[in-house]
């Protein structure tokens, strides 16, 4: 299979434009503009409760947002009803991967295809999904309750890449799982990235991984982006190495700097 990466194009699959989503009286996130081009990995930085979640929701329709809009493959999908946008070729992975605990592997990919009728096409889909995932392929018959954690994750995104989309969300895969396991999920990630020119837009608080997998980033603060830029660019930038890839810098006399300093406020 060859490796080299489709070219990204510089049109925008997925556009957002001014959003706002709120809970109640609580705004999870205000004026989120953000782009995603043709099959680039782009990735949404920010910690605990930033909104990132919110962002994702928002797009798959699952909470409307109450101002701006939203664009893939250049049509309108602001608020649309989910299942017209997984038709639209947009999947979600959701955070905390949310398999169905008492279908069988086998059972809950089935449901990743359920807006397919092509059933020879989903034979095949779910044969290319084992190359990704050989484990699946020897607990297909089991229950998903019965997999490790690593194992869901890894169901979550088959149960997505079984609607063949052209975009899939991708909520903090990482959540929960040890380093080893995340760095293996992450290679897969890229390497479906690479093989079937999926593109994708990938929330994480784990700013290390994301930053070294994803092409383009933008960095959530308190439900705002505040930076965007190439990754290869914000991995350089000091604030974030301090902020989010904890590696804080000793000071002229050999101090540490306790004082957070921000460029982006
Ligand atoms: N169902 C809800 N009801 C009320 N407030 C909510 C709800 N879901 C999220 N929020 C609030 O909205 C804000 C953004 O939450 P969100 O889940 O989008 O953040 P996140 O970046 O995904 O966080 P995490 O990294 O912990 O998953 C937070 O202040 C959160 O408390
Ligand atoms: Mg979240």
């Amino acid at each position: 299979m060859s490796t080299q990466p489709p070219p990204i194009s510089d049109l925008p699959v997925l556009k957002l434009l001014n959003v706002e989503s709120a809970y109640g009286p609580i705004k999870a996130i205000r004026g989120v503009s953000l782009q995603v081009r043709r099959s680039e990995i782009a990735t949404v930085l920010g910690s605990n409760g930033a909104g990132k979640t919110t962002i994702l929701k928002t797009i798959s329709g699952i909470i409307d947002p109450r101002k701006g809009s939203i664009e893939f493959k250049g049509e309108d999908i602001t608020a649309k009803d989910p299942a017209v946008i997984v038709q639209q070729g947009l999947s979600h992975v959701p955070e905390g991967r949310e398999v169905f605990p008492l279908l069988s592997v086998h059972d809950n990919l089935l449901m990743g295809a359920y807006t397919r009728s092509d059933r020879d096409g989903v034979a095949r889909e779910m044969e290319n999904v084992f190359s990704y995932f050989p484990i699946l392929k020897e607990r297909a018959s089991q229950n998903a309750g019965l997999l490790s954690g690593g194992q869901q994750q890894m169901l979550a995104i088959s149960r997505a890449l079984m609607a063949n989309p052209d975009l899939i969300l991708l909520d903090e895969p990482s959540l929960g799982l040890s380093p080893k396991l995340t760095k293996e999920i992450f290679e897969i990630v890229v390497r479906i990235n690479r093989e079937r020119g999926t593109t994708i837009l990938l929330v994480e608080q784990n700013a290390n991984m994301a930053l070294n997998a994803s092409d383009y980033g933008y960095v959530l603060e308190n439900g705002r982006i505040v930076m965007e830029d190439t990754c290869a660019h914000l991995r350089e930038k000091d604030d974030i190495k301090e902020f989010y890839l904890g590696m804080k810098e000793d000071g002229v006399r050999g101090e540490r700097r306790w004082k957070k300093k921000k460029t982006w406020r």
